[in-house]
């Protein structure tokens, strides 16, 4: 090594440890860094609304305040208004609700447990919504946080110690905008000229969260009310890959500002409810609510808004196989508890996880997404074998793969079904095309329901 060899590498170091910064506030430097695997081999999730709006519980769910309007509109024909004018005084505010939220039922260990059951490998918890409530004691939001009204504990923390004691990850959601903020308001009529609520309320809140409570998940929302320059989306980013505490294993959304979704961030959520039956290549989460109306709690929910089980195993089979991760949401009540349909949900899920899990945790896209004979066969690649997931039973109790082909001519693959016990007879057909013809157990014999996974290795 030479002279100026060795001076430069040792000048290259030194600017490494000085500055000790892999990545630059800008999208091309972020958008370079690598998916933490721990997302990737999770691939279910449990994201859950839950704040002042799960009071009213009412249609509009966690938009409530929002529709309703800032002091009410008392002759508005809005349902929020009709709402209040017949069910609370007329003084009644918003703010009042939160005093009702008593969450006085709330057992982070059992929500843990229903979880855990679940299958879910990391929640995601809305820690603040639109309507700006923290469900943590933020120093930038005095009176307007769990802590100081209503239930009066730090719901984020005590979630975030129970899921952690049984290895889920703790993500949170929190939303740059909020409905009513007179500094973000002022900010909006400046047209953004002004961020004076970037800088006294929503990035050193930001740092908060991510500080005090480690969150894994930074999902975030509201997006479309301003421009990534407006919200220092890539100033937050840099600092969170760079020097946060979780700058090796957080994972971020891609709500970063207006018209950016699908551009940026470790996982792409694209729209609400969004679902893909093609092979998206950068890694994306299916995030879909049980209840199709609202994301927060209703009170008013009916069975035929609710997604059936057979449908929330379909979409799940459907997303990984299709690159995505798979995140069901819920909204806890005012009071703390999990609706138990909510629950009979996501127990049905665990329950079908137990048997198949191994065709979905830490597997990855194979060559082919769907089968092109079978089209409601969905593939998954293991470490050491393929998984063909049928979303239906078999006409004649046999099925026919079209794109496996190259697992079995001239192979002698073992193929199994998950969850039962002997192996699987298999052909290949004559036709040009060399369709492969596996032979299902007798139905009443096996185990699980809704869809099942063939193991081919
Ligand atoms: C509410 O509905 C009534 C009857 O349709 C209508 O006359 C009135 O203008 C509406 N009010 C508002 C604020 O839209
Ligand atoms: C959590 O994961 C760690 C490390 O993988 C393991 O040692 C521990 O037993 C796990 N705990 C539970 C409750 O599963
Ligand atoms: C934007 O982010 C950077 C961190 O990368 C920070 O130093 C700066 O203060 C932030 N700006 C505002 C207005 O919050
Ligand atoms: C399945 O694959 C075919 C192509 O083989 C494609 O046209 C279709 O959209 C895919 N999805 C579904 C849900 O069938
Ligand atoms: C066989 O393969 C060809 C070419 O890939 C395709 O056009 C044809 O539809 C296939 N036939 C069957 C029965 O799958």
């Amino acid at each position: 090594m030479n002279f100026i060899a060795l001076t430069t590498n040792i000048l290259v170091l030194n600017i490494f440890f000085v500055y000790g910064k892999k990545y630059e506030p800008n999208w091309d430097s972020l958008d370079k860094r690598p998916l933490p695997q721990w997302y990737d081999d999770a691939k279910i999730g449990i994201m859950m609304h839950w704040g002042v709006y799960s009071v009213p519980s009412a249609a509009g769910g966690e938009w409530f305040w929002g529709v309703w309007g800032h002091y009410g509109h008392p002759n508005s024909n809005s349902s929020q208004s009709k709402f209040m004018r017949n069910n609370y005084p007329p003084q009644f505010t918003y703010q009042d609700f939160a005093r009702y939220f008593t969450a006085e039922f709330f057992n982070p260990d059992d929500w843990a447990d229903l979880f855990e059951n679940s299958g879910a490998k990391y929640i995601t918890l809305t820690t603040k919504h639109h309507e700006g409530f923290t469900l943590w004691p933020s120093t930038y939001s005095p009176n307007w946080n769990a802590k100081d009204v209503g239930p009066n504990r730090d719901l984020v923390g005590e979630l975030a110690k129970a899921v952690r004691s049984r290895n889920i990850t703790f993500g949170t959601y929190y939303s740059l905008y909020e409905f009513y903020n007179p500094i973000e308001g002022k900010d909006k009529r400046n047209h953004h000229k002004t961020n004076e609520y970037i800088r006294r309320k929503m990035f050193p809140e930001m740092l908060e969260l991510v500080e005090k409570y480690k969150t894994e998940i930074i999902w975030v929302d509201g997006d479309w009310e301003g421009k990534a320059e407006y919200w220092n989306s890539t100033g937050f980013l840099a600092w969170l890959y760079n020097e946060s505490p979780v700058k090796d294993t957080v994972v971020v959304n891609d709500r970063w500002g207006l018209k950016l979704k699908g551009h940026h961030g470790d996982f792409w959520n694209l729209k609400d409810n969004f679902a893909s039956v093609t092979l998206i290549k950068h890694k994306w989460e299916g995030t879909r609510t049980l209840d199709l109306w609202s994301w927060g709690y209703r009170r008013n929910m009916n069975l035929d808004s609710l997604v059936p089980t057979k449908d929330l195993i379909r979409l799940l089979v459907r997303d990984v196989s299709c690159g995505g991760n798979f995140v069901m949401n819920i909204g806890p009540t005012h009071d703390g508890r999990i609706d138990l349909v909510f629950q009979e949900r996501l127990l049905d899920v665990g329950k079908w996880l137990k048997i198949n899990g191994e065709a979905i945790y830490k597997t990855r896209y194979w060559t082919y997404q769907n089968d092109t004979v079978s089209q409601f066969v969905w593939y998954t690649k293991g470490q050491s074998a393929v998984y063909a997931i049928a979303i239906e039973w078999p006409k004649e109790n046999v099925l026919q793969l079209g794109s496996a082909n190259e697992l079995f001519v001239n192979k002698k693959p073992i193929v199994t079904m998950l969850g039962y016990p002997d192996k699987l007879k298999w052909t290949i057909t004559n036709t040009p095309n060399k369709t492969v013809s596996i032979t299902f157990p007798n139905r009443a014999t096996v185990k699980g329901e809704w869809a099942w996974a063939l193991k081919i290795k």
